[in-house]
């Protein structure tokens, strides 16, 4: 039967990665204050490396119309494409913060999140670098957003 393996890497804490990695988790983490998100409390916040280096952010964004509401992911790709347009995302790190418990494991981002994120590497065929984690607890790094859409639908098919 045919298999599909995921690899990632798994770090106890945020303190085991490169300096890098920690500056763009603590960049994300810092960015969960300006998380708007009166109806379910639930906090995520994404900081995303640019090939250049720049460092943007971005935050979960809910509107009263609740299906109106906006993915820290697609925020964070829109605020890049701003600040430097044409410019590949190659890490992002995404963090969350629930209003009931503390998060001890790193939240995946939803179906939609990963499309567009997979989007963004096919695209600028760059791949990028995830690093997720929760509020406390081990951090997860993926070396491709693709890797965590499998079977994922691609626009080669239109
Ligand atoms: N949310 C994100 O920002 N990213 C995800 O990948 C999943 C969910 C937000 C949407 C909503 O504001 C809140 O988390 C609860 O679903």
């Amino acid at each position: 039967m045919p298999t599909h393996t995921i690899q990632y890497e798994e770090y106890a804490s945020p303190e085991a990665m490169s300096a890098a990695d920690q500056q763009l988790l603590a960049a994300a983490t810092a960015s969960l204050a300006h998380s708007y998100s009166p109806y379910s409390n639930f906090k995520v916040a994404a900081a995303a490396r640019l090939e250049d280096g720049t460092v943007v952010t971005g935050w979960n964004t809910e509107n009263a119309a609740y299906p109106m509401c906006i993915c820290a992911e697609p925020a964070t790709l829109a605020a890049a494409a701003s600040q430097r347009p044409g410019m590949p995302v190659v890490a992002m790190a995404i963090t969350v913060k629930s209003p009931s418990m503390e998060l001890r494991e790193p939240a995946s981002p939803c179906g939609s999140c990963r499309q567009q994120l997979r989007e963004h590497e096919t695209r600028f065929r760059t791949p990028m670098r995830l690093i997720l984690r929760g509020e406390s607890g081990p951090v997860y790094v993926f070396s491709s957003a693709g890797d965590l859409l499998p079977f994922g639908f691609s626009g080669e098919l239109l």
